[in-house]
Parts: C-alpha cells; sequence; structure tokens
C-alpha cells in the first residue's frame, strides 16, 4: 500500500523517532509499504517518520542506482533500530534532496564514513563501517530519525534562498506528483 508523504511543514518530521520493540505489530507489513511507497515516489530512501510515524525505521533501494553503481546491484534494505556511533573524518560535498522536501535540491557536505548499527528486515544485529552512495543515504535517512532534515545543512547563503519555498512549502504551497498528506 502506497501511504501518504508527509512534506516540510510536519511536526513529525522535527520529532525525534523511538526504537521500536521487536515484537512490533505489523512491522514486516510496514516495511513492504515502506518500500512500495519509495519506489512510487522514484526515491533511494525513506524514513517513518516521512510516512506519520516516530519510530526508527528506514527503507533503502539502491538497485534503482545500478547503471552507476554496479555494486549495489540488488541493494533493497531495511533498517530497523538504527544508530550512528561514530563518523569518519573526511568529508564530502554532494547535491540531495528528499521526497518531503519536492523541488528542492541542494549541495550538502557530509562525512565520507560513517559507523552504524542497526537490526536488517530479519532482525538481525549489524555493527558496521559504511561508505560511498550508502553512507550518504543513510546519514540523510538515519537524520530524518533525529527530527533533522538536509535543508539544515546547506550553506547559510544556499538557506536564505531557499527560506521563502521553505515557508511556502510549511503553509501547503508546493508540486507534488506522488501521494502525500496535505499541509495546513
Ligand atoms: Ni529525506
Amino acid at each position: 500500500m502506497i501511504l501518504p508523504m508527509y512534506i516540510f511543514g510536519q511536526p513529525v518530521l522535527r520529532k525525534h523517532a523511538e526504537d521500536i520493540p521487536l515484537d512490533y505489530p505489523g512491522l514486516q507489513q510496514l516495511i513492504s509499504d515502506m518500500f512500495e511507497t519509495m519506489k512510487n515516489a522514484e526515491g533511494v530512501g525513506l524514513a517513518a517518520p516521512q510516512v506519520g510515524l516516530s519510530i526508527r525505521v528506514v527503507v533503502v533501494d539502491l538497485d534503482v542506482l545500478k547503471e552507476d553503481y554496479p555494486e549495489y546491484t540488488g541493494f533493497l534494505k531495511a533498517f530497523i533500530n538504527p544508530h550512528i556511533l561514530e563518523y569518519g573524518e573526511e568529508t564530502c560535498a554532494m547535491e540531495e534532496g528528499c521526497l518531503s522536501v519536492p523541488g528542492i535540491h541542494e549541495s550538502v557536505r557530509r562525512p565520507k564514513q560513517v559507523h552504524v548499527t542497526y537490526l536488517d528486515a530479519d532482525l538481525q544485529p549489524h555493527d558496521e563501517w559504511v561508505d560511498g552512495f550508502l553512507a550518504r543515504v543513510l546519514q540523510h535517512e538515519f537524520d530524518h530519525l533525529e527530527g533533522k532534515m538536509f535543508v539544515d545543512k546547506i550553506s547559510p547563503l544556499r538557506k536564505q534562498m531557499v527560506k521563502k519555498k521553505l515557508l511556502s512549502m510549511a503553509k501547503g504551497r508546493f508540486q507534488c506528483d506522488y501521494k502525500h498528506k496535505p499541509n495546513h
């Protein structure tokens, strides 16, 4: 089932999301719905707050990028109760967008590597350093679980440039061609 996307301005996007119990009801259905919602909106990552749930669940589909990144062929993963333990020292800038911030793409500087813990969809624990495009996507998605969004991390100048657009978006003026919850 395609879930409505929560757009910039919705309070749930600014909340700290909680870990879920391992017997969280309907978890597998939620993961499946999140994959479907992400695919429908042509995203590579989706965090539960973006569908209105303040819980630590993220789905990532890097398989869609296999032409540019063959190493991600078949990469479709859920991340349950993820946490970032530490960041690498090197950083790089890359343009980002977000399904909850339609129409805005901006350069964001982030660490190139990140040490994460999470459970996979089978609730098996993982503790690993990730790098490359995956490190970028996980930082963006896990930020959602802390109530942070990529537009918080752009340069002060660019922030000034998109300020009006974001204010309008929060008031409900935006173009979005996938199912979403209207901002009032
Ligand atoms: Ni996002």
